[in-house]
């Protein structure tokens, strides 16, 4: 047996594939059979002579997604999907459906209701579009451990039951734990990351992570997967420095090794061939001015200075940039305790959003610590937090505290930017979100 992505290798040989039919065709003489087996798609030829009577008529009563075993030979066609098409001899029905196919076969822009696909996600994400995506996740995923692997950083994995709040108390997930008590479902490894740091030195997490958001935007899960590098000794600009590397080599990464499925999406690839260091930094003033200025211009936007960004407010600025921009020193008031005060002005915090081009919003958030004993426990007082929670997070400015710096990198919106999808919930299998848990 051989797998369609390997059809390459066995130019005019005779092959078994296995896989299900995708879609198909008729002219009375001929069947043109799509058959997908995960790793591809292929047309198979069905000419009436060169294959038995009884073969002949089973193909017309293929239905979609039959599982079919297929022997034929592969033949080189510039013209085909991928590349080869396979002249078939034989081809047997392993099983066949036993209710029809629930997705219409029309191209993706046809459906009418997307979101109704979404209680057919199990089945949807056969389909080519759903298919290129997954394949493309997988690849950033690999591109991210290669990244962080390359450059000496230890994979250390935080917990996600957690007794603390990282991000706001206002999006945690609460679950019972044994008798009396209650964990959360963690928003970020951050805390957990720090401890690393200090112990390994450069160290990275990769999991998923939970927000309670009540938000229906097209940026927001409620549980979505996170990457998270910190760094002993890093300072902002360093961390700044190590987002921008990561960022530009995902995206060749991808346009190496994913071509074929980003033309499959119609995804603009010369605006992924811009993506080159150096990224635009801007400071939230800067950002700030040039809402005003898009206001001033007529431009709707309810902006108001010291309030953070909204969606809209993100895709405004960043249409000024080719690339990705990378927004430093919000005001203090509307960011996590965590975050070191800026010595040169402390209304402000020494933190970074990076907002990706066309649109995407926010796909990186990170900022150097605090990493004075004092002035975070008095952060976190101010907060309202509850103190011996975070006792153990205190101690790492007790015993040898230093500098150190670390961002999150959101998987699905760095996905969704990629791919030009719209919508977040396409870039993970099964999305969570605050109108779907299932299936
Ligand atoms: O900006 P955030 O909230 O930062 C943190 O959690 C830090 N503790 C990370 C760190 O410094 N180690 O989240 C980081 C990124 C965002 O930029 C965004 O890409 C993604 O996580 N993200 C979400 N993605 C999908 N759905 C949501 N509800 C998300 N919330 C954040
Ligand atoms: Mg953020």
């Amino acid at each position: 047996m051989v797998w369609i992505e390997d059809l390459k290798n066995h130019k005019d040989e005779e092959v078994e594939i296995r896989g299900w039919l995708f879609n198909k065709r008729s002219s009375g003489k001929i069947h043109f059979l799509i058959v997908r087996d995960g790793t591809g798609f292929v047309q198979c030829v069905v000419s009436k002579g060169d294959v038995s009577e009884d073969v002949f008529s089973l193909c017309e009563e293929l239905d979609y997604e039959d599982a079919v075993i297929v022997r034929g030979k592969v033949v080189e066609d510039k013209r085909a999907i991928g590349g080869y098409e396979i002249h078939v001899k034989d081809l047997k029905i392993h099983s066949k459906s036993l209710e029809t196919y629930p997705i219409p076969k029309v191209r993706p822009e046809n459906i009418p209701d997307v979101g109704k696909l979404f209680q057919y996600r199990h089945l949807w994400i056969r389909s080519r579009k759903q298919w290129a995506i997954l394949r493309i996740r997988s690849e950033i995923e690999k591109a991210i451990v290669d990244f962080f692997e390359g450059r000496g950083f230890v994979r250390f994995d935080p917990p996600i039951f957690t007794p603390a709040s990282v991000e706001g108390t206002t999006t945690l997930f609460e679950v019972p734990y044994f008798d009396e008590n209650k964990v959360y479902l963690t928003q970020s490894g951050q805390l957990y990351m720090e401890a690393g740091a200090m112990a390994l030195g450069k160290v990275y997490s990769f999991g998923p992570t939970f927000r309670a958001e009540k938000s229906k935007t097209r940026r927001h899960l409620t549980e979505f997967w996170m990457i998270e590098p910190e760094v002993a000794w890093a300072d902002l600009d360093d961390i700044m420095a190590l987002a921008e590397d990561l960022i530009v080599y995902i995206v060749e990464r991808v346009l190496e090794r994913r071509r074929f499925e980003l033309e499959t999406l119609d995804r603009d690839i010369s605006k992924l061939e811009n993506i080159k260091k150096p990224f635009p930094r801007i400071t939230y003033d800067e950002a700030a001015k040039i809402l005003e200025e898009e206001k001033r211009k007529g431009r709707e936007i309810d902006f108001v200075y010291g309030k953070d960004f909204g969606g809209d407010e993100e895709t405004i600025i960043s249409e000024r940039f080719d690339r990705p921009v990378m927004i430093t020193r919000y005001p203090k008031e509307i960011k996590p305790f965590y975050m070191k005060v800026d010595p040169e002005d402390p209304s402000k915090v020494l933190c970074v959003d990076v907002l990706a081009p066309e649109g995407y919003g926010e796909i990186i958030g990170g900022s150097q610590r605090e990493d004075d004993y004092e002035t975070l426990l008095k952060r976190i007082q101010e907060e309202g937090l509850p103190v011996e929670v975070y006792k153990w997070y205190l101690d790492l400015r007790k015993f040898g505290s230093v500098p150190h710096s670390g961002f999150g990198l959101g998987l699905e919106r760095t996905v969704a930017w990629i791919t030009g999808i719209k919508h977040v919930r396409e870039a993970i299998p099964f999305a969570r979100t605050i109108e779907r848990f299932e299936p």
